[in-house]
């Protein structure tokens, strides 16, 4: 029964409704269902015709009764819905109207000695036209072999590399069978692979072991695998690694037990797009923190990162609470060494984390609520292409920020929004109007250009207009409908128009004539309209600042001693702005400002050095610019101190040419620019 369902489902049009693998089992064939449409989202189809087809899960209804005997390590994971909008990813060589990649099983070598990952992925497919060829983005890959296969009997077929171009890659084509279903290719990663990065020991704690990761968001994970690289595209995936030396692998899955001695196995069960799949290795300890929630670092790191992210269980129950159950199973935080070069990446059931977080007091741990929101916003609803990033990013803010203010009261919410605000305006002074649009044009374009504070900032800011203009206790439920109705699909901006039409605008039309949607979507700028977050803390942190620039406070007498993290970033950023500020050396020495072990603060503190030619923080500059690599730490120093010119800009580049072996191809990529290298 499951094989004829398969083969009609392939003989179908590809506009009609259609229904992709809903629950499968470890390592198995997967199969294909036939599927209805649901009829209040008929109108969505008609209205929008970029959306190609609508389906609706029948797997609820059907899947008792078709199930496949199921292998041993199957878990009782949610059962996944297909993609449900295919939206056309300039960014993707893939085809998958025509045939669609479900399931990968990867067999992987970590060799830390000539730094590859080498091995193979088995990929399951579902066809929908039985004369097109599969099509996978690669990017410095060296594939070596490629099998087709109908069940278990492969045969070896030519590999077919079409170049295109350095954003997007090159598509590898392969040639299938009337009675393909599998594909198997062997291949090795090679150094010039964006990524991964592989360390030396000096670049880890505790400097005996040679670490390596992986970051794929937005179109790495073509250098880690062949892959339809769309965020569009979901597949649930098994993998096998072997490392040597007693060095830990670990990946964002359900991790298996391993009888061998230097294997790990892994699955997801959840189908996610490619850039959400990870792989870490290195001297690694886990340390349980809940049920559901832990934490991996190196030996001397994990203790410190377990009291940090305490309170995780209680995040996790917020957002339930709010936004409907975490599907994930387990979530756990890997601390990476220093060189990562975001904050946070919220690959599921493993987010990973810079150790620059790890203040010591809690204080910046609004990164773990904002890649756990992920989990809602990104990882189970998804953006159909980086165009639609702010649907991820925009969303996760807010999200994050409900998170920080259920948990840690309203002046907290209000600080973190306005230091948010804050930046996006500093940084808007510098973009091009296009990038300041929410639904941004990235024709030409490498995504990773679109990472600027305003899908993050500007696209929460949208959100919590929804929220005061309708009340919160109806945009709450909103957004959990949303969530819930298009969980494991992906979402395109046009789309979330037309189910924010119907579900809230729809319920109160005389509010909702209030909101200029086009305006903040589709427009730059930030509307007149854009929410203001006001703190009383920050106010009375304004006013010691005037009053230390005016005379009439001294250093010394600042009262500073109940600041919190978040104050002390508003006085520094005050601080640097501040024309008449004058000699910073007061400050110092009555603050201890170049001592300070928080990186936020540092880098607040530095920036407003370099701006205030206070030369006494140099050598805490240059440290600080080579004992970590976070991008958004890196940037705004080294642009400083560049745009300053002439010793500054000398200086930038001598620190520079120390670094940047130290630095992850994605911050050497964005500082080889600033700084003309
Ligand atoms: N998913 C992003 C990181 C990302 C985005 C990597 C685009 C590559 C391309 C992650 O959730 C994120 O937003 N991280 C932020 C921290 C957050 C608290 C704003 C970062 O790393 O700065
Ligand atoms: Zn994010």
């Amino acid at each position: 029964v499951v094989q004829q369902l398969r083969h009609e489902d392939v003989l179908k049009p590809s506009y009609l409704p259609r229904e992709g693998p809903s629950t499968r089992a470890f390592g198995r064939w997967p199969f294909v269902m036939p599927s209805g449409s649901l009829l209040s989202m008929i109108h969505i189809h008609s209205l929008l015709k970029s959306l190609i087809w609508i389906g609706f899960p029948m797997s609820l209804l059907i899947s008792g009764c078709c199930r496949l005997p199921s292998h041993s390590t199957e878990s009782a994971a949610p059962l996944n819905r297909v993609t449900a909008i295919m939206a056309d990813d300039i960014h993707s060589h893939a085809s998958p109207r025509e045939v669609r990649t479900t399931h990968l099983d990867f067999d992987w070598s970590v060799d830390f000695e000539r730094r590859v990952l080498s091995g193979s992925v088995e990929y399951q497919l579902h066809r929908t036209d039985l004369s097109k060829p599969l099509r996978l983005d690669i990017a410095h890959l060296n594939i070596t072999r490629i099998e087709i296969g109908a069940g278990r009997a492969f045969e070896p077929v030519a590999i077919n590399i079409v170049k295109d171009d350095v954003i997007s890659g090159d598509a590898l084509v392969v040639d299938l069978l009337a009675d393909t279903n599998t594909v198997r290719i062997e291949y090795e990663t090679t150094a010039e692979g964006t990524g991964f990065q592989w360390l030396e020991p000096v670049q880890t704690a505790s400097g005996k072991h040679p670490f390596m990761f992986s970051q794929a968001q937005s179109i790495h994970a073509r250098t880690m695998f062949p892959c339809q690289d769309s965020p569009g595209i979901r597949v649930t995936w098994t993998a096998r690694i072997k490392v040597k030396g007693g060095l830990v692998a670990v990946m964002s899955g359900d991790r298996q037990s391993s009888t061998e001695d230097g294997v790990f196995q892994y699955v997801m069960n959840n189908a996610v797009p490619p850039y959400l799949i990870a792989l870490a290795a290195g001297e690694l300890e886990y340390k349980s923190l809940g049920k559901r929630t832990g934490v991996w670092a190196a030996p001397s790191v994990v203790e410190k990162a377990a009291y940090e992210f305490a309170d995780t269980e209680q995040m996790i129950q917020t957002v339930e609470s709010l936004y409907g159950p975490y599907r994930w199973g387990v979530f756990e935080i890997l601390v990476l060494p220093p060189s990562f070069p975001f904050g946070g990446m919220e690959n599921p059931t493993l987010t990973f984390a810079t150790p620059t977080i790890l203040a010591g007091d809690r204080s910046l741990v609004s990164l773990v609520a904002h890649e756990l929101a992920h989990s809602w916003s990104g990882n189970l609803v998804t953006n159909a292409t980086w165009r639609d990033f702010w649907l991820n990013e925009g969303f996760t803010v807010y999200l994050e920020r409900r998170i920080m203010e259920a948990l840690f009261g309203v002046e907290r919410y209000r600080m973190e929004a306005m230091l948010g605000l804050d930046e996006l305006v500093e940084e808007m002074h510098d973009l091009a109007p296009i990038d300041e649009v929410l639904h941004v044009d990235l024709a030409g374009r490498d995504p990773d250009e679109g990472f600027t504070n305003v899908p993050y900032e500007k696209g929460a800011a949208f959100l919590t207009l929804l929220e005061h203009t309708f009340g919160r206790e109806r945009f709450d439920a909103f957004l959990r409908g949303y969530f819930d109705a298009h969980a494991f699909q992906s979402m395109t901006t046009a789309a979330f128009r037309v189910w924010l039409e119907a579900h809230l605008f729809a319920q109160d039309p005389q509010k909702a004539k209030m909101i200029d949607v086009d305006q903040w979507i589709e427009k730059p700028g930030l509307p007149e309209d854009c929410p203001r977050a006001v703190s009383d803390a920050f106010n009375a942190v304004d006013k010691q600042l005037e009053q230390w620039r005016t005379g009439s406070l001294t250093s010394s007498r600042l009262a500073t001693s109940a600041w919190t993290t978040h104050e002390w970033l508003h006085f520094l950023r005050g601080l640097k702005d501040d024309r008449g500020a004058g000699d910073l050396s007061t400050l110092d020495a009555a603050l201890h400002l170049s001592k300070s072990q928080n990186s936020e603060i540092t880098c607040a503190w530095l920036q407003a050095a370099i701006e205030h030619d206070y030369s006494a923080a140099d050598s805490r500059l240059s440290e600080f610019l080579t004992v970590q690599g976070r991008r958004k730490f890196l940037k705004p120093l080294y642009r400083a101190l560049f745009e300053k010119g002439g010793a500054r800009r000398q200086q930038a580049l001598d620190i520079y040419d120390k670094a940047r072996p130290l630095y992850h191809a994605i911050s050497q990529g964005t500082l080889d620019t600033i700084l003309g290298r």
